[in-house]
């Protein structure tokens, strides 16, 4: 449906966006997921048609909308763009805000869709209401519908939640996720926040100075990264040191057995490795295999994230514990270590 091969995009005389490949199926979900300034916005304005590219092509249902050969104005490309700011029209009712897009539908036609998506985004009984008298969420809501209203081939959502405060936020990603879905539209949001990302997205592109550096489910994000920039930025964790041998990876908090292979191991020589603790790989035992001292302690509700250090490492480790396990900082911390995948990079 889209499909994203080797693009490139050269703004002034730096490259933006730096060989990107992904695709998504009709209907799915898809995140660009990455730091400020990595080139998230510039991307998904190349897939809109709003700036050209410098190599690679993009097609949406089979057809090459960019490459360096071609370039499908915006307006042809059948696709619903979604700001940050809204953008709705405030001199125009939220009805009319919906159907500025719908020029070749007569009366009776653009009346039924603009209620069908009144009733969609569940707000019937604001059509007649100006985009002022709503709440952020609401606008919100007007402006997917807009976006929506003319059967958009593609959704581009560009940070749509990041002006709405953080309850409103996590309501309203699981709202729009139901609304797409239901409009079986396929989409890609761009966000910088990983959790919105996970709890809106099939697909995720985790991005890095341009570039993508794994396209995968949030669950394969956080437990097979592929690369230490993915292993730091999704979820929490600490590296600490340890050698591959070949066959396991030998640290100060035990031997672990290796899982996937990211890179080429010599037969004859071991690597010194990093390997990824996850704050759930560390399980709290008052007679664990292991002793360490709380540095500091953050209460999440019903969990608590303690920072450890335990004697004679460098490193400190992360435990995520369930919050009736509650402990002063400077007091003793035992615990267990339990990895179900290992994930370690060459130092
Ligand atoms: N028109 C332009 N000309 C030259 N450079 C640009 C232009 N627009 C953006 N850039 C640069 O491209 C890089 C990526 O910008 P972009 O807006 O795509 O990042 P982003 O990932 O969307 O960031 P944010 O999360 O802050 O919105 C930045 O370094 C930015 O300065
Ligand atoms: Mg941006």
């Amino acid at each position: 449906m889209l499909a994203v091969e080797n693009l490139e995009v050269i703004l002034g005389r730096d490259k933006i966006v730096h060989s990107c490949t992904f695709d998504l199926l009709a209907g799915e979900l898809g995140c660009l997921l990455g730091p400020s300034g990595c080139g998230k916005t510039t991307l998904l304005r190349s897939l809109a048609g709003f700036c050209q590219i410098a190599h690679g092509n993009i097609s949406i249902n089979d057809q090459i909308v960019s490459s360096t050969a071609q370039h499908v104005p915006v307006q042809k490309r059948n696709i619903g763009y979604v700001m940050q700011d809204f953008a709705l029209f405030p001199h125009l009712t939220v009805a009319q805000n919906i159907a500025f897009g719908l020029h070749q539908y007569e009366h009776n036609a653009l009346r039924l869709r603009v209620n069908e998506m009144l009733e969609l985004v569940q707000l019937t009984q604001f059509g007649d209401a100006y985009p002022n008298d709503l709440s952020g969420g609401q606008q919100q809501r007007v402006a997917i519908a807009r976006a929506l209203a003319p059967a958009p081939s593609l959704l581009l959502l560009d940070e749509p939640f990041s002006a709405l405060d953080p309850a409103l936020r996590e309501t309203l990603v699981t709202e729009i996720k139901a609304i797409l879905k239901a409009s079986k539209v396929t989409s890609l949001m761009v966000t910088h926040d990983q959790s919105e990302a996970f709890a809106f997205a099939d697909k995720v592109a985790v991005m890095n100075q341009g570039a993508i550096e794994q396209w995968d489910s949030a669950f394969a994000l956080y437990h097979c990264p592929k690369t230490r920039f993915v292993a730091h930025f999704i979820g929490e964790g600490r590296f600490i040191s340890g050698t591959d041998d070949g066959k396991n990876i030998r640290t100060e908090l035990g031997i672990f057995a290796k899982h996937n292979e990211t890179y080429e191991v010599s037969k004859t020589t071991s690597i010194e490795v990093e390997l990824l603790l996850r704050p759930d790989d560390l399980v709290f035992a008052s007679d664990g295999a292991f002793s360490s001292i709380i540095q500091s302690k953050k209460f999440r509700g019903s969990h608590i994230m303690y920072e450890l250090a335990v004697n004679g490492m460098e490193e400190r480790l992360l435990c995520l514990t369930p919050s009736h396990n509650d402990f002063a900082v400077g007091s003793e911390f035992c615990f267990d270590i339990d990895i179900a995948h290992t994930v370690y990079f060459p130092k």
